[in-house]
């Protein structure tokens, strides 16, 4: 018979755990002040591999947040900073939080220190709900008060080749494949002065943002082999200004910061996106101001004479392309004719659209000072006047003297190295004047070519650095 007081406590526990709230595996829930149960602890169901995540909602990281602690050992009662075998404390890293193990018997979470915060408790047997993505968003461009983004991909490339002997490329004007179903993103853009990325960064948190900009458009969009992204077309930004961007997946994936400038007010060059003959052309190009009040080009509305000229190259060079016995004979133990006419599409399309750009404001043009990364590279920037005979006589449109991005030579050697020999393409020489239509040295090293030993390494970065035409 135990002691009477003894029976009281194991009762008492008893109505604890039956009434103490249970977390269902595979669902997220909010907490306030107002709905935390007290004591604040919660029954987590039983799982090979229990993923428990946290994510705080309100609150800054100068502030004490709460303190999450999990047990998988139902004896332990309420887990805690006290410690004990098989507790387990979740470490916050910008308000965001997991643990992930085994729990044959269920477990209990239990919070300390909750004061006045909001938060949300994820359990899962797939992984951690709320999680910080490994991949960052994408910046497209940028002009004076609007900006092109993407979110990370988020559903694989289409890869089939074709095989001999019904071996068949994509037409020049080729028609946009049907987007898979997509996650819910959603896009934070906030003036970097607001200081943004210095406070918590889970997505309760951002998704209470109040978003800078106009969001003009959001669509799924195939730009390259990486895969499908999420495109975000914006307006009505401020001129010469740092934005930080966050992408939220599902309300509980973060993704980001990234940094870019908005260009100065006197930027004129219009944006030009989802092409499908181009997929990768998202930037701004020196064209006219788009009529209509359009707040960019698309496909429906860019002028004949810039696409027509480009999808006769382009057929033309398929056509050539396959009298080669495409499938049946090979000139590459890793190139296909398939891959050939992808990056000689890309590198049609970058140099087909000239780009515009600017010297970031930040930065004098002839110092190699900017974002007090240290020795930055200058971007391969070339001005043009209006008159000038440009690459593309097509693009003649823009009223006011603009500066080019030239394209990465790395776009134009990538042509040269998955096509066969017989078609002739032949990029310019570092030695000799390479410089003045490529951005030489930026990816890839300039004197030897070597693969990513430019130096950058990259055509743009989370800054919101663009050295040279990568797209
Ligand atoms: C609790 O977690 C520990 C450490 O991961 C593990 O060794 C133990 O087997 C787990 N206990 C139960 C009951 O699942
Ligand atoms: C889970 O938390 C650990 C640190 O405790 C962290 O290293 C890991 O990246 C997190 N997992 C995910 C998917 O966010
Ligand atoms: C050849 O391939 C194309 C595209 O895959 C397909 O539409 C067409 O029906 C095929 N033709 C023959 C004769 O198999
Ligand atoms: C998408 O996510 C946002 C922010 O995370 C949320 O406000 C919105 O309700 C979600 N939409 C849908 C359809 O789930
Ligand atoms: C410009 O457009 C005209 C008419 O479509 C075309 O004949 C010409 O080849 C184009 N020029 C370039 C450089 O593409
Ligand atoms: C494309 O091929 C056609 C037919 O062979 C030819 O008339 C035309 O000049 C070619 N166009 C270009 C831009 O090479
Ligand atoms: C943007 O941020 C960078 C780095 O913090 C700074 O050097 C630059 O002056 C800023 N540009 C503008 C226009 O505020
Ligand atoms: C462009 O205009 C300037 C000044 O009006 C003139 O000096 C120059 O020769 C012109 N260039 C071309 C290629 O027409």
């Amino acid at each position: 018979m135990l002691p009477h007081a003894l029976l009281c406590l194991l009762q008492a526990a008893l109505i604890t755990a039956q009434t103490r709230q249970q977390l269902s595996l595979n669902s997220l829930s909010s907490f306030s002040p107002q709905s935390l149960p007290n004591p604040p602890a919660f029954s987590l169901p039983s799982s090979d591999a229990l993923a428990v995540s946290v994510a705080v909602c309100s609150g800054d990281l100068q502030s004490s947040l709460p303190r999450f602690f999990v047990t998988n050992d139902t004896s332990v009662g309420i887990p805690g900073s006290g410690g004990g075998t098989n507790v387990f404390e979740i470490f916050l890293d910008a308000g965001l939080g997991n643990w992930t193990g085994l729990a044959s018997n269920g477990g209990v979470l239990a919070v300390e220190n909750a004061g006045q915060t909001s938060f949300e408790v994820g359990v899962s047997n797939t992984g951690p709900l709320h999680q910080h993505l490994n991949t960052p968003p994408l910046l497209g461009d940028t002009t004076s008060n609007g900006a092109i983004l993407f979110s990370p991909p988020f559903a694989p490339a289409p890869n089939e080749q074709p095989t001999y002997p019904n071996y068949t490329l994509p037409l020049a004007n080729l028609t946009p494949p049907t987007p898979p179903s997509s996650p819910n993103f959603t896009l934070i853009l906030s003036p970097t002065s607001s200081s943004l990325a210095a406070g918590l960064q889970t997505g309760c948190k951002l998704a209470s943002i109040q978003s800078s900009g106009n969001q003009i458009s959001q669509t799924p969009w195939l730009r390259d082999q990486d895969g499908w992204r999420s495109q975000w077309l914006i307006g009505s930004l401020t001129s010469a200004t740092n934005y930080t961007a966050f992408v939220i997946r599902d309300s509980t994936k973060v993704s980001g910061p990234i940094y870019l400038v908005t260009k100065s007010a006197a930027f004129s060059c219009p944006l030009v996106h989802s092409l499908p003959f181009c997929p990768s052309v998202s930037y701004a190009v020196p064209l006219s101001q788009p009529s209509n009040a359009n707040p960019a080009y698309d496909a429906n509305t860019l002028p004949s004479s810039v696409t027509q000229p480009l999808l006769t190259y382009m057929t033309n060079f398929t056509t050539t392309l396959l009298t080669f016995a495409c499938g049946r004979d090979m000139y590459s133990p890793l190139q296909s004719c398939a891959d050939c006419q992808t990056a000689y599409r890309k590198w049609l399309c970058s140099v087909s659209f000239t780009r515009c750009s600017e010297a970031s404001p930040g930065s004098a043009s002839s110092t190699s000072q900017t974002t007090g990364i240290p020795q930055q590279p200058l971007s391969a920037l070339f001005p043009q006047p209006t008159n000038a005979s440009d690459r593309n006589s097509n693009l003649s449109g823009s009223e006011s003297p603009y500066t080019t991005l030239l394209p990465c030579l790395e776009t134009c050697t990538a042509v040269d190295r998955a096509c066969p020999s017989f078609i002739g393409f032949k990029c310019p020489v570092v030695r000799f004047n390479a410089a003045t239509s490529y951005g030489v040295g930026f990816i890839d090293s300039g004197k030897d070519g070597v693969q990513g030993q430019g130096s950058a390494g990259t055509a743009q970065d989370m800054w919101g650095n663009i050295w040279c035409n990568g797209s």
